[in-house]
């Protein structure tokens, strides 16, 4: 009797698996080489299932799902969810030779994507080389099905993806960086949607269009996905509202203009409350750098109201920040703040375990005979705390997991080797040149961090959004300058700092974090600008298992890629 009733209890909890299995929606991404014609020539690009930006995933709030990747293209390739805090599941977080090793031509990997907390916009793009040039798209997570947004219901939702264009195919501007060791081509356009826009030669007829109506309300999901640059914003003759910002929802921020980094999301509330006609909406670049060549050219889309109307041609463009405006890019930045409501309330950690400061600088190496294209004949690189980060030949996730010794070390400074006046205007040569290693940061599970990012002026100061996988973490402080380790944190946001997974650190400036890690696994952390991160401008976070199971890894997937 007793047998049955738990034979009964079994099959009944059999079925719910099976059931609990269906309910995981599955994609398929089919990466591919596919022909795209821009700027009048016409090159083939890494493509999910030949799109270009690829397909918008949409979930809910807590959803999981299955991506199934299958690389039928000729280079090996990667996926991350970008701002997916995957809880205890690392596997599939994508970061080659951090969590795991490339999809190889004609492999594939099944990918579970777990998503928690997040609720508004992400993105997913490939993190092998420089291929998420052309391999990336949106995530719009809605809230949980019994839930609504804490603004008015928009009427209608528009991706607005910025994306970065070169004529050439983008693996050659990557090997010829790595070949001569100086700065990368810069783009020839950069894009919105995937198309560059009127201002751009053979360009015109694909420019992309937002269709609305006057006196309605539309929700942007802007996401920067360019390759290499912090970009400017704006809409000509309206302003937007901020309401959200990686995934996080916001006090209401209205401005003209927004400075997006790359890696960044943010949702802006668009009011069609003009007088019928064509505008622009435009993008270009915040480029602090100096003596840094950066793509000058200026990205359009049109906002079209419906009705009848002769349209004013060609449209006004709004009004864009002088390039390398720094006020106009903190001005903005360091104005969104978390909702901070009883319903979306803040957490910010108030007793730190870990306190730490990072350097974070582009450096230079020596070359034979300074043969190389960087300053004077040197190799560029770039570094935390004067480690320029080195890919091992295996992930660190695997070598973590299996206890595999000599892949990386675990003896990343807390605070930079060497103190000097880091934003100063003119800096010994001898500091420019980093050391060369794989090293990592362990962390206790549900220890605290405070992190402290401190820009310097080597070779060539400028911003750097810093992203960390696996989490998202409070900004609850930035300044210009030195950190002042006393005075500074007197002035600390902890009641309602934003919460983001990717913070421009302000040229010669400094931006501090704060977060919980309470997410086991290996979470790469690295400048979102794709040549910093080539040249080393990385590190990752090893988040140890707590005690209670319920704290530990998953287990890897059987399908993990091999090395
Ligand atoms: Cu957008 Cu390491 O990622
Ligand atoms: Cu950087």
């Amino acid at each position: 009797m007793k047998s049955s009733r738990a034979q009964y209890v079994g099959f009944l909890l059999f079925l719910v698996s099976i059931l609990r299995c269906k309910a995981l929606v599955r994609h398929t991404f089919v990466v591919e080489e596919t022909p795209y014609r821009k700027l009048c020539s016409t090159k083939n690009i890494l493509t999910v299932n030949g799109q270009f930006p690829g397909p918008t995933l949409y979930v809910h709030k807590g959803d999981t799902i299955i991506v199934d990747v299958y690389n039928k293209a000729k280079y090996n390739i990667t996926i991350h969810w970008h701002g997916v805090k995957q809880p205890r599941y690392p596997w599939s977080d994508g970061p080659e030779y951090i969590t795991q090793c490339p999809i190889q031509p004609g492999a594939k990997f099944s990918q579970k994507v777990i998503f928690s907390t997040e609720e508004g916009t992400l993105w997913w793009h490939a993190h092998s080389d420089w291929s998420r040039a052309t391999v990336h798209g949106a995530i719009v997570i809605y809230p949980k099905k019994d839930s609504t947004y804490p603004f008015p219901k928009p009427d209608a939702e528009v991706p607005i993806i910025l994306g970065e264009w070169w004529k050439e195919p983008i693996m050659e501007v990557y090997d010829e960086m790595l070949r001569t060791g100086g700065d990368p081509n810069v783009s020839d356009a950069y894009t919105i949607n995937g198309q560059p826009g009127d201002l751009y030669p053979c360009s015109k007829q694909d420019t992309f269009k937002l269709r609305v109506e006057q006196g309605k309300t539309y929700l942007l999901r802007i996401i920067n996905a360019a390759l290499q640059d912090l970009l400017f914003f704006s809409i000509a003759k309206h302003s937007v509202t901020v309401v959200a910002t990686d995934a996080s929802y916001t006090k209401p921020l209205t401005r003209d203009i927004i400075t997006i980094s790359p890696g960044q999301t943010i949702d802006v509330l668009l009011k069609a409350n003009q007088n019928p006609d064509h505008y622009y909406m435009a993008a270009r670049v915040y480029s602090s750098a100096l003596g840094v060549a950066y793509d000058n050219t200026t990205t359009t889309a049109v906002v079209e109201y419906s009705g009848k109307y002769t349209p004013t041609s060609p449209p006004p463009l709004p009004r864009l920040p002088y390039y390398n405006d720094t006020s106009a890019s903190v001005n903005f930045t360091g104005s969104l703040r978390s909702l901070a409501n009883d319903k979306y309330p803040v957490d910010v950690p108030r007793n730190i375990t870990n306190h730490f400061i990072f350097t974070v600088s582009v450096n230079s190496f020596l070359c034979p005979n300074n043969s190389c294209a960087g300053p004077n004949g040197t190799r560029l690189a770039a570094s935390l705390n004067n480690i320029s980060f080195t890919n091992p030949s295996i992930d660190i996730l695997q070598a973590y997991y299996y206890g595999i010794n000599g892949v990386f070390g675990a003896r990343f400074p807390s605070f930079p080797p060497y103190v000097f006046n880091f934003t100063a205007d003119i800096l010994p040569l001898s500091l420019e040149t980093p050391k060369r290693g794989t090293e990592v940061k362990v962390l206790k599970y549900n220890s605290t961090v405070e992190l402290v990012f401190q820009g310097t002026n080597l070779l060539a100061g400028t911003d750097h959004p810093m992203h960390l996988h696996g989490y998202s973490f409070y900004v609850v402080g930035w300044g210009l300058g030195n950190f002042d380790i006393k005075k500074d944190p007197l002035n600390y946001n902890l009641v309602d700092p934003p919460l983001q997974n990717t913070i421009a650190v302000p040229k010669n400036g400094w931006a501090t974090i704060r977060f919980r890690a309470d997410n086991p696994g290996v979470w790469f952390m690295h400048c979102h600008i794709e040549r910093h991160m080539t040249w080393g401008m990385d590190t990752a976070f090893i988040v140890r298992n707590g005690v209670p199971p319920n704290t530990h890894l998953l287990l890897p997937p059987p399908d993990m890629p091999p090395c």
